[in-house]
């Protein structure tokens, strides 16, 4: 075929998706949430959120997410400005008492793993380090085995690494210590992976994936064990910046407020969020629906004579984040550029894996439909640029 650029390159019409967002976050936010926004927009935006209408959506998250993970009692659901990065900060002033063990194998659980290691309050960090398209938990059996010794109060790792497309199954580690915190970065995860929650103590994401709203906020559900941990803490007298200390977050998200201005659309599209979930019957719908999406594609790559799915253990492979590795004989990049000056936008992989990649978010907003128009313009851009 004559040379074919990205721009040059028309997908025809009847191939592409309805809707061609299929990044991993930021990600696809519904067109009925957006709808909501605008209907609401003039009695809720703009205003004061200490007042009943903000206050009210802040009390909708938190009623439709203990709904959504069916909180075992005692558990809370806590809020503040600043997503999950912000969260990390939070976390090393007001959760790791003396010394955090982490499982990194990706960009995300290394940056919470940094976070706590070079606290200068805390002791260094137990970092046990897989390599990306792999797994790892930090338990003290793994922990031992990497001769990583010593016992730790917080146990921490992602749900979902976004930045590979590798879950996890989240169960307590064997011999922690009763008082240890398990700590799950679920970004990404949330209410796309199945969960029980009575396995973490902090269960935390900010709402800009599959919880299909915007960033900057951070949302964490707080076991009872968590909670006092974070008085013991406060009441030990370590200096916390205010806008970072978990207690305050704490005493102003069982008013239904938070401590600073949020972004208000930020929380009225997550309520929406859950609760068109829980409308649909919940984390089960959830679940099941980004486990059939991130089939097709998983199934595609399998299939597929170029590709192959990057995560080379089924049970490792994300229902969320699908990552799909090509041969050299197909250009990733190029064919991300045809897809995106076709309408089809951010399957770009993470910028920093620097692999011959495309990264497809199959979170729970994302149609079924759209994903199988997905890979048939897929076929129709790699035999195009064959
Ligand atoms: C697993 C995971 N953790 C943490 C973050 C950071 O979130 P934020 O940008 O809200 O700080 C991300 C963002 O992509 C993520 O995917």
């Amino acid at each position: 075929m004559a040379s074919v650029t990205a721009t040059n390159l028309t997908i025809p019409d009847e191939l592409l998706p309805a809707d061609g967002r299929f990044g991993s976050g930021p990600a696809r936010i519904r067109s009925a949430q957006i709808e909501a926004l605008s209907a609401a927009g003039a009695t809720v935006l703009g205003t004061s959120h200490r007042q009943a209408p903000v206050k009210s959506l802040v009390g909708r998250i938190r009623t439709g997410l203990a709904e959504l993970f069916d909180l075992p009692e005692g558990y809370e659901v806590v809020l503040g400005n600043g997503g999950s990065t912000v969260f990390w900060d939070v976390a090393a002033f007001g959760l790791v008492r003396e010394r955090a063990a982490h499982a990194t194998f990706g960009e995300f659980g290394q940056k919470f793993a940094k976070a706590t290691d070079t606290a200068p309050h805390l002791q260094d960090s137990l970092i046990l380090a897989a390599e990306p398209g792999t797994s790892a938990i930090p338990s003290p059996a793994a922990l031992a085995d990497a001769g990583l010794d010593g016992t730790a109060d917080v146990y921490a790792w992602p749900h979902n690494e976004t930045s590979t497309g590798v879950a996890t199954t989240i169960t307590r580690p064997q011999g922690i210590d009763d008082d240890a915190l398990v700590v799950i970065d679920a970004t990404s995860g949330a209410g796309g992976l199945p969960v029980d929650i009575a396995e973490t103590d902090v269960y935390y994401f900010a709402p800009q994936k599959n919880m299909g709203s915007d960033g900057g906020l951070w949302v964490a559900i707080l076991s009872p064990k968590a909670v006092a941990r974070a008085q013991e803490i406060k009441d030990s007298g370590r200096w916390i910046p205010a806008s970072l200390d978990l207690v305050t977050a704490i005493e102003n998200s069982r008013k239904d407020q938070t401590y600073n201005t949020p972004a208000v659309a930020t929380l009225l599209l997550l309520a929406e969020q859950i609760e068109w979930m829980n409308g649909n019957g919940g984390l089960e719908w959830a679940t099941e629906r980004t486990r059939e999406t991130s089939g097709y594609v998983y199934d595609w790559a399998e299939s597929a004579e170029v590709a192959r799915p990057y995560v080379a253990d089924p049970a490792d492979r994300s229902s969320v984040v699908v990552t799909v590795d090509f041969d050299d004989s197909v250009d990733a990049a190029r064919v991300a550029s045809v897809l995106r000056a076709n309408g089809i936008v951010d399957v770009e992989p993470y910028r920093k894996l620097g692999r011959n990649q495309l990264r497809i978010a199959t979170f729970v907003s994302v149609d079924p439909a759209d994903v199988k128009a997905l890979l048939g313009c897929l076929d129709f851009v790699i035999d195009a640029l064959a």
